[in-house]
């Protein structure tokens, strides 16, 4: 067997799968959000830790095998979260995480300071949620704590330095720092003069398939696996999210809707730079790419709107009233910005809205809208994608998006592509685990792995009649984003 694991925003899910690409378990614990202030977001790594482990015992028990038999580990996690180490690799703060936006300010400076050579070294533009912006604002806000810094690390690379006590980045998360010379794959000394950040505070790198130690022993007692388990780098959950969906070679794309919401492309050269307009990060399968665009709340929004109005019922619940409601929800339009935006805005500011409310409407008439402005959100990363000249036709769909049929309809209308559910759906976790089946040795590659793993069920057809008014419908969508900006200007 081996073990994926990947560490969500809100919770940590572990995956054992065995040699065909069976799931043979799965446990998950959550974790709390801080959110103290608006536009904060943190975590205190250590419930990281605790949860992972728990949720490794967990795993174990219930599948009821061996530790023995598990011959390798690899991890997959939240992007961009930054979290400080001490000289002795004690946390120095709560890890400040991708959807926390305190550091507008920072990211201007960054701007302003490389001009150009951002997107040349880089690949991307400064954004709040990516990682150089969070460590110089805890240099500008909290120097003391700064100064005692030695490495940093992202959130996964910090739960697997407990848990083999090595330190080490891949290059997919590293790429998500703004801080990696993309293409020359090593931290750029540019960047880092630029910002006076010492090139020891960035941890080494590696491949998101190399083997980067074994278990910890005490780790290794307490998790019910043996000590020489091999443990794999692993990636950033959206690189292992395509991996896990067989996102492999050139154009293949991807709809992931979780907290955040992402359309990804895999590129595997390096020509296009979408001008900025798209991430472009170094993929976690060797050498390969992937351009992605962000919703910042995707899932989120409908969290949000089921804690905040629908406490009582469940998410399927709640899903189900919708099919009742009409395509447009009635007339009833939501932007999904509830803690700003990423594609295509890049706005920390902008707040979402509900536009045009009818006394007729009813609960479910928002549920419908919720999910059609999330959508109509992707599609905006769609139509960067499709501008730059590519022809998208397929798209595999995952996350919570992909558990309701009607929501995959829309996707389909919407996206006016193929959208495509797989069998047995397991996200980054299924990726993480991929990487250390291949880590193992068990398939030859990537490629290999995913066609005993991964298997395609159903697929969703735009229809004509529907993809006409969703089309019309988008584009107001469009409008309303420069008309409510000032708002919250
Ligand atoms: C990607 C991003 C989010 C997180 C979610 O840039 O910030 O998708 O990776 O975990």
């Amino acid at each position: 067997y081996v073990i994926g694991l990947d560490l969500g925003t809100s919770s940590v899910k572990a995956l054992l799968v065995d040699q065909e690409g069976n799931v043979c378990g799965e446990s998950s614990r959550r974790y709390p959000l801080m959110q103290v202030k608006s536009g904060y977001s943190e975590q205190n790594p250590e419930e990281w830790v605790e949860q992972s482990i728990e949720a490794l015992q967990d795993l174990l028990q219930q599948a009821g095998i061996a530790g023995n038999d598990v011959e390798g580990i690899s991890f997959s996690g939240q992007m961009h979260g930054l979290v400080l180490l001490d000289e002795r690799n004690q946390v120095i703060r709560n890890a400040i995480l991708w959807n926390d936006t305190r550091t507008s300010k920072q990211c201007r400076e960054i701007e302003q300071v490389m001009g150009g050579r951002l997107l040349q070294v880089a690949r991307n533009p400064a954004l709040e949620g990516f990682t150089l912006p969070k460590l110089l604002w805890v240099k500008e806000n909290e120097p003391e704590l700064f100064k005692r810094a030695t490495v940093f690390l992202l959130p996964k690379d910090y739960l697997r330095y407990r848990l083999t006590g090595h330190i080490a980045i891949d290059y997919s998360d590293a790429a998500g720092t703004l801080l990696l010379d993309i293409l020359g794959k090593e931290w750029s000394e540019e960047i880092l003069q630029a910002f006076d950040i010492p090139k020891s505070l960035c941890p080494p790198l590696a491949e998101s398939g190399q083997m980067v130690g074994v278990l910890l022993p005490e780790i290794a007692a307490r998790c019910g696996l043996s000590p020489s388990v091999k443990v794999f780098a692993g990636g950033a959950d959206n690189a292992c999210g395509a991996i896990g969906a067989g996102i492999l070679s050139q154009g293949e794309t991807l709809c992931s809707i979780g907290t955040s919401g992402v359309i990804l492309s895999c590129e595997e050269d390096n020509r296009e730079d979408f001008g900025g307009q798209l991430h472009f990060f170094n993929h976690s399968k060797k050498d390969a790419f992937y351009a992605m665009g962000v919703t910042l709340s995707a899932g989120q929004s409908l969290t949000w709107f089921k804690e905040t109005f629908a406490p009582q019922v469940s998410f399927e619940e709640l899903l189900q009233d919708m099919e009742n409601v009409p395509v447009g929800s009635g007339g009833l339009l939501f932007t999904p910005y509830l803690s700003g935006e990423r594609t295509p805005h890049v706005d920390a500011a902008i707040r979402g809205s509900f536009v045009g409310m009818d006394g007729a409407h009813r609960r479910e008439h928002f549920t419908r809208a919720v999910v059609e402005g999330i959508t109509f959100s992707l599609r905006e990363s769609i139509e960067i994608l499709r501008t730059a000249g590519k022809q998208i036709t397929s798209i595999v769909s995952i996350g919570g998006g992909a558990k309701n049929e009607t929501w995959l309809q829309i996707q389909a209308d919407v996206f006016q592509a193929e959208v495509i559910r797989l069998e047995s759906e397991q996200g980054p976790a299924m990726g993480a685990a991929m990487l250390a089946a291949v880590g193992c040795g068990w398939y030859s590659s990537l490629e290999a792995c995913a066609q005993k793993y991964i298997r395609k069920t159903k697929s969703f057809f735009p229809r004509s009649d529907r993809a006409g008014i969703y089309d019309e419908l988008y584009s107001l969508y469009r409008c309303v984003y420069p008309h409510t900006r000032e708002l919250n200007s």
